[in-house]
């Protein structure tokens, strides 16, 4: 018997920034069965620089002259994700496979149309929850799946990032758009099929009043109600002195699964200064492997080895609830989902 040695999936990357570079050097040193051919980047000198550093040979500003190359089958975009939308329908109608960066869109609508253009070309559309395609979370879905915790009664999950130094980047709403978003998704995909009903969210900026006035929260909670009755609560801070921070918790009547912190009663201390247990300090640290499995899983899929997994539609549905929170925070009352996406 001869193996047989697929060629590999040519691949281009759109928005080389943070993320999308690590991404770009994923396909071109960290994966196998893929080839990094191109790479976009709208700020001058961006696209040049990475492709060179990654020994890859064609770059360009303008992402349509990417989608034109013949030799790319499959796109990752990482711009900010105004521009999501607009990039997946462009990848789409080019005929490339997409992979997109969360969130899927800003608004309800361009998650739509994103969507309908990927369905109508028939081409493959997978969303950047990472925490999917990590061990740990993994292994606590698997849990949940075989029914070893029971019914799902409570689900918990956190997100502090580790600075906001940079507060003119961010922009307004996005601790719900761009980081709670990873909590809806994971509240989703532990909570055994059940689905979010209603939403009730509170926000402030308690690390830089100052910058409430232009719309800037920085701190956030939400609790959530799913259709089986379970309930879940989330939240997320732009400044853990301490470092990257996430957990995760799902409990059921048969017993509970945490991800990310100890079960110990110790008492746990993290500070500038140091803490009581290692813990990374940088989103790449914790998620680096995720990121690169999520990738693997995206080029399987466009080789028909794997079934979608973190589709456009999950991209959609954890949009709906982030606007849902983002309704209820303006109005201080619980948002029902149907009053977002009918
Ligand atoms: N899954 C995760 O954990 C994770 C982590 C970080 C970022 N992200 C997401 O990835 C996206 C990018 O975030 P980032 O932190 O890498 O941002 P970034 O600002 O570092 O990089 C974005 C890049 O896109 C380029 N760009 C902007 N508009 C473009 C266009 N029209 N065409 C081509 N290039 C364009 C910019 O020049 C920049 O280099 C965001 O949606 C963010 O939420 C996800």
């Amino acid at each position: 018997m001869t193996d047989v040695i697929e060629k590999p999936v040519g691949t281009g990357v759109i928005g080389v920034g943070l993320i999308g570079s690590y991404h770009a050097t994923s396909l071109a040193q960290r994966l196998l069965g893929v080839r990094l051919v191109g790479l976009a980047d709208a700020m001058p000198g961006v696209a040049e620089r990475r492709a060179t550093a990654l020994g890859c040979a064609f770059w360009t500003s303008d992402y349509q002259e990417l989608l034109r190359n013949p030799a790319v089958e499959a796109v990752v975009i990482a711009t900010p994700a105004a521009n999501h939308a607009d990039a997946i329908v462009a990848a789409a109608q080019a005929g490339k496979a997409v992979f997109c960066e969360k969130p899927i869109a800003n608004e309800l609508a361009d998650a739509n149309r994103a969507i309908r253009a990927a369905r109508d070309a028939g081409v493959i559309l997978q969303i950047g929850f990472q925490r999917r395609f990590d061990r740990a979370f993994v292994r606590a879905r698997r849990l949940v799946d075989t029914s070893k915790l029971g019914q799902i009664q409570l689900l918990r999950s956190v997100t502090r990032d580790p600075s906001l130094d940079r507060p003119e980047r961010v922009s307004p709403w996005s601790i719900f758009r761009e980081t709670l978003i990873h909590d809806i998704d994971v509240l989703r995909f532990l909570a055994g099929g059940a689905e979010p009903v209603e939403v009730y969210a509170t926000a402030d900026a308690l690390i830089l009043p100052d910058w409430k006035a232009r719309g800037m929260l920085d701190t956030a909670v939400m609790t959530l109600r799913y259709d089986s009755g379970a309930m879940a609560t989330a939240d997320a801070s732009f400044q853990a002195v301490y470092g990257y921070d996430v957990r995760a918790e799902v409990f059921g009547s048969e017993g509970m699964a945490s991800v990310g912190e100890s079960n110990s009663i110790d008492l746990i201390h993290h500070s500038r200064a140091g803490s009581t247990r290692t813990r990374p300090n940088w989103f790449l640290d914790v998620f680096g492997e995720a990121y690169t499995t999520e990738l693997a899983h995206f080029v399987a899929c466009v080789r028909g080895q794997a079934p979608l997994e973190s589709t456009g539609e999950d991209g959609r549905a954890a949009l709906v609830v982030a606007l849902a929170a983002i309704r209820s925070v303006e109005s201080h009352r619980p948002v029902r989902i149907d009053e977002i996406q009918p």
